[in-house]
Order: structure tokens, then C-alpha cells, then sequence
């Protein structure tokens, strides 16, 4: 089965999109210390875990539709104790409230207008949205940016991001361009693992490596262009 396939490559990584340590530390310089956290698609919970060594008082709960990746986020959070939780569920039912709501890599599976709609009820007063979500370098795109964005529709310029932003009632706060090493902190460790998997892989799992292959090499090609930009985003 081709989801068991995309779980050989995916299972224990350590995390399962781009971003970095620095990257949650600059939201909270922007923040301060949120005392209500919820880390919603937080996959192996590698931000929930920065998150809960940069807020030793905080409460936090990490949100993921991906069981398997609520039980190794599970493991490595254990050592926090119940300050933090993690559970399987749809981070369109998040439960408030909440100081900081943090989504890396994973707005796009509801929308930026839909999701910071629905979280306007989670946020408590003065709560703040983290998302990381794509957006071109430049005007018109490079080739390079505009083929490895291509099957995602709706990829726009920062200045358009903030519009989509503002449209939905928030303002943005501030923004940090995720470029770079972030994005080999994701993609090193799974080509890592796809080539060892490549000896003996049947049909299935074939496919889901060419599929990643083929994802890394076009980011190979253009890696100052390829980006999410952070938005840490509050209502208006
Ligand atoms: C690209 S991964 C990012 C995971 C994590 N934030 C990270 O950076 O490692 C996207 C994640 O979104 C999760 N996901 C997709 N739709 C979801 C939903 N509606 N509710 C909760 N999680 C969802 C997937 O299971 C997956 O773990």
C-alpha cells in the first residue's frame, strides 16, 4: 500500500518539513513567554520540542491527524512530563484558549483564511498565530522557485501572504524568511533514509522515492529561492 510506503520513508524522522530550532526562538523574541501553547500539525513534535524547552513554564499541546507521528512525538516529549500533551485529532477542532497557536508546514492543508478564522475563537485576548507557509523571493518567480511550487496552487509574494492575512481579519506582526538550512534539516535525514531503502524497495515504495527524489532535486536547483516565510500573525 502506498501509504505504509510513504511511512517506511517517513517514520521516525526528525522532523517532517522545514524549520529550525531558531526559528521558533525568533517567534518567542517577538512573543515573549505564551503560557498556553498549542503546536497544531505538530507531526514528531520537533518545534513542540523546542517550544518546551524555551517555555519551561508553559503548558503546551501538540495537535496531529498522523497517529504515527502522535506516537513518536509521544516518546520524544515524554521527558517533559504532563506539561505537555500530545493527541490525535484535526487541527480544524483545536481547544482553547491559547496564547500561541504554532503551525509549521502544514496551513496549507486548510487554508490561511480558513485557519485563522477558525483559531480566532481559540486565541485568548492578545494570543498570537506562528505559521510557516510558501511564498516566491521575487517577482515574477525564478524558474526554479515557480517548478518546485508548481503543483501547489496559490503561491504568492510576501506582500501578497500579508494581504491574505489582513483580508482574514489579523495583522501581521512580524515575518522571517525559513530558507536554507531549515529545509536541509528536513531533507538530508529523508534522502539519507530513501537511499538506503532504495535496495529492495518494491513498486510502491519505488514510487514514493522517486517522488521524493524528485522533490529534493528541484529544491537541489534552486535553494536560495525555495521558502516559506514565518508569519507571526495576531487579530486586528
Ligand atoms: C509537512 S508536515 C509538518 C509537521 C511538523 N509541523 C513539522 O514541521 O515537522 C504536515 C503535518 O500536517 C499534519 N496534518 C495534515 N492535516 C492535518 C489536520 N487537518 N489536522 C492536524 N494535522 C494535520 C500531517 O499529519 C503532518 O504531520
Amino acid at each position: 500500500m502506498r501509504d505504509d510506503a510513504f511511512f517506511e520513508l517517513h517514520r521516525d524522522m526528525p522532523r517532517q518539513g522545514p524549520g529550525d530550532a531558531e526559528d521558533v526562538l525568533w517567534a518567542l523574541s517577538v512573543l515573549g513567554q505564551p503560557a498556553r501553547v498549542i503546536d497544531a500539525a505538530c507531526g514528531p513534535g520537533a518545534d513542540t520540542e523546542v517550544l518546551a524547552e524555551a517555555l519551561p513554564l508553559a503548558r503546551i499541546e501538540g495537535v496531529d491527524l498522523t497517529g504515527h507521528f502522535i506516537a513518536e512525538a509521544r516518546d520524544r516529549l515524554a521527558c517533559f512530563g504532563p506539561r505537555v500533551t500530545l493527541r490525535e485529532g484535526d487541527m480544524r477542532d483545536l481547544a482553547g484558549p491559547a496564547d500561541l497557536i504554532w503551525c509549521a508546514g502544514a496551513l496549507y492543508f486548510l487554508g490561511v483564511e480558513t485557519a485563522l478564522d477558525l483559531w480566532r475563537p481559540v486565541l485568548a485576548p492578545g494570543g498570537a498565530v506562528v505559521f510557516s507557509e510558501p511564498v516566491f523571493t521575487s517577482d515574477p518567480p525564478s524558474p526554479e522557485a515557480a517548478a518546485f511550487w508548481a503543483d501547489y496552487p496559490g503561491v504568492g509574494t510576501a506582500a501578497d501572504l500579508a494581504a491574505r492575512v489582513q483580508a482574514a481579519g489579523y495583522r501581521t506582526r512580524a515575518t522571517r524568511l525559513i530558507i536554507g538550512r531549515a529545509w536541509m534539516n528536513y531533507y538530508l535525514p529523508l534522502m539519507a533514509r530513501a537511499a538506503r531503502l532504495r535496495i529492495g524497495a518494491g513498486p510502491d515504495l519505488a514510487a514514493v522515492l522517486d517522488e521524493a527524489e524528485a522533490e529534493f532535486a528541484r529544491w537541489r536547483a534552486a535553494p536560495d529561492h525555495v521558502a516559506y516565510l514565518l508569519c507571526v500573525v495576531a487579530p486586528a
